[in-house]
């Protein structure tokens, strides 16, 4: 290597050699700038409490206050100057204190090291990007149940295999989507409730000696208690795990409901419209309308579930406590509360504005032999056949239907009673899709109303959150 410069060795972009590459691998201050509210919450916390504790003086305390609130105005008001030579928002509000406020602003370091200060301003965002994911998920749950309710009665095919299998009403598959999304508050509601302690104070890794009372900060900053081992406070990562965890698998659901609006929306489908506010229309082809939102929604589910992976593989192999590998956490959690934000208020309003096409739904629920099973449960019910030779004769009945290509209720009784002579006119009454429907009433089965019974529940439920 001898003989070369610095600029030939690592190029260009870091042309002045190892200092500026260092500066480049270490600095987070472009994406960790967004804790700033909760740093000076946490600092102004610690500090209060140092005074009360008579750690540092009470002038000392308010002047640090005054400071840290004026940095938080600056910050707001966007006259905040960061800089990566100051490495991260710990660092850079720190500095400018000190140009505020002179000496005193040394003495807010006091019984804290940066990797409690950072512990404490990760979980306090999360705790409210959590509390936010959770509210957003309850607007689609009513989004949800508003259109289960219109539609508690409206037919559409049930699929398994992507098969017609059964009909089933398009409120029903509604509210399918509103069990899933509960599911993922409750998974983001036990999260919050696990990472509702307070680090700081855990100071480097091992505590401090100086009479702190990590119960007094946690309490100022809203936590539940402080944690209780200092070496795990500083090396826990789990919150965010937690909450990545919950947030990939609320994006999977959107995913899927993403997957299904593609297909309804298909022209060979035609089960719903999308309204033009989240669609687009080709830049060649003038009969097309896309369902890119949709489609966006399926792709943002990718990052997320990766931002997940890479945060478990981040931390997997990090001996205790604190290893600057951490600095990594941000940029995941950043990225998928901003993209699931996004995907959240995108089905939302797709599944508010979209418009049901019910002939469309009601006329493909009929296709293909779909009440097939309440044929074969009539037999059973009425003739007292066995269900495994219901299903037989039931078998023979579609493969007669086929050949002819009518629909079953269109075939003759006198073909029917070739199968079995006890068969009567009464079956007409359960071939119909919407007796098929109206039939099944086993608890959270899809009849209409078992919809509008749960359509009640829902409403229940959320009412009481208030
Ligand atoms: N920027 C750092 C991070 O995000 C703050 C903690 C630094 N601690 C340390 N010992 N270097 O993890």
């Amino acid at each position: 290597m001898s003989g070369k410069t610095s600029n030939e060795m690592w190029g260009g972009r870091f042309a002045s050699g190892p200092s500026a590459i260092m500066e480049a691998i270490n600095a987070s201050i472009s994406f960790d700038k967004r804790l700033y509210r909760e740093d000076i919450a946490g600092s102004i916390a610690h500090s209060a409490m140092l005074a009360e504790k008579g750690i540092i003086s009470p002038e000392d305390a308010a002047e640090i206050r005054r400071g840290l609130e004026q940095i938080r105005t600056e910050i707001d008001e966007g006259r905040f100057e960061f800089s990566v030579a100051h490495e991260d928002i710990h660092m850079n509000v720190e500095a400018r204190l000190a140009s505020l406020i002179g000496p005193a602003a040394g003495r807010l370091h006091t019984a804290r090291s940066r990797n409690d200060q950072v512990a404490v301003d990760f979980r306090l965002f999360v705790k409210n990007a959590a509390r936010d994911l959770d509210r957003a998920l309850r607007l689609l749950i009513e989004a949800l149940v508003d259109r289960a309710e219109e539609h508690a009665a409206t037919v559409m095919p049930g699929f398994t295999h992507l098969q017609a299998a059964q009909p089933v009403t398009f409120g029903h598959h509604c509210l399918a989507y509103a069990e899933m999304a509960g599911r993922d508050r409750g998974r983001v509601q036990d999260a919050i409730r696990r990472m509702d302690e307070s680090p700081l104070g855990a100071a480097a890794l091992a505590g401090t000696g100086f009479p702190i009372d990590r119960h007094r900060t946690a309490e100022a900053l809203g936590f539940r208690e402080p944690t209780r081992n200092s070496l795990d406070s500083v090396s826990d990562r789990d919150f965010a795990l937690e909450f990545l965890s919950a947030a990939s698998i609320a994006a999977m659901h959107l995913s899927r409901l993403a997957e299904e609006i593609v297909i309804w929306s298909t022209p060979q489908f035609d089960f719903v419209r999308l309204s033009d506010a989240f669609s687009t229309g080709s830049s060649i082809m003038p009969q097309k309308k896309n369902p890119d939102a949709a489609e966006l929604v399926r792709a943002k589910t990718g990052r997320i579930n990766g931002s997940l992976m890479a945060l478990l593989t981040i931390m997997k192999g990090l001996p205790l406590s604190y290893s600057k590998d951490m600095q990594e956490d941000k940029e995941q959690v950043f990225d998928a509360i901003d993209n699931l934000a996004l995907a959240l208020a995108a089905v939302t309003g797709m599944m508010r504005d979209l418009k049901v096409n019910a002939e469309k739904m009601r006329a493909a629920a009929g296709a293909g032999f779909s009440t097939a099973t309440d044929l074969a449960d009539w037999l059973v019910r009425e003739l007292g056949l066995p269900f495994r030779e219901a299903h037989h004769v039931t078998g023979r009945a579609v493969a007669m239907a086929e050949e002819r290509r009518v629909a079953l209720e269109a075939l003759p009784i006198e073909d029917l009673r070739q199968l079995d002579a006890r068969i009567t006119d009464a079956i007409y009454s359960v071939l119909s899709v919407d007796a098929s429907v109206a039939s099944r009433t086993s608890f959270g089965g899809t009849a209409p109303e078992n919809v509008r019974a749960q359509v009640r529940y829902w409403r229940e439920r959320l009412g009481s959150e208030g």
